[in-house]
């Protein structure tokens, strides 16, 4: 199985089936709808993931990890990575969006 239903198809059409292939997608209108929060706050929760995720160790990808992980996880990444609160829950829900998103958009709610 790949893909998933959306309301956006023609933009799944386009992405094709398999070919999201950037492994750390860009925050966009769908995922913010999904996660029913605002896209700005997946944008800084990808800023954040970009800029602090890599220092002690190797990049763990968002599709590495499923949402429950990532929500276990998070909290004591980002006081490793010294995040304030607001901070984590971003980079948690871009986390979380993400995963979805390479994995075909079945997000988790
Ligand atoms: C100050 C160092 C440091 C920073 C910054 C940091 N980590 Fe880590 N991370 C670690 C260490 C050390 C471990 C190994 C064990 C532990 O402490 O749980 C780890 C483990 C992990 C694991 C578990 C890996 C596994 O295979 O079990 C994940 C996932 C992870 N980090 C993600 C992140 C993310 C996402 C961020 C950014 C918010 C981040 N880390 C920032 C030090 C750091």
């Amino acid at each position: 199985m790949c893909g998933g239903k959306s309301i956006f198809g023609a933009v799944l059409l386009l992405a094709g089936c398999g070919l999201v292939s950037d492994p750390i997608p860009e925050a966009t209108p769908e995922m913010a709808l999904e996660m029913g929060v605002e896209q700005a706050q997946l944008e800084r929760g990808r800023e954040m993931y970009l800029a602090n995720c890599h220092h002690c160790h190797e990049r763990v990808l968002p599709e590495a990890v499923d949402p429950e992980g990532w929500r276990s996880i998070i909290p004591h990444m980002a006081k490793n990575a010294e995040l304030n609160e607001s901070q984590q829950t971003d980079v948690l829900i871009y986390l979380m969006a993400a995963h979805g998103t390479v994995h075909g958009l079945n997000l988790e709610h």
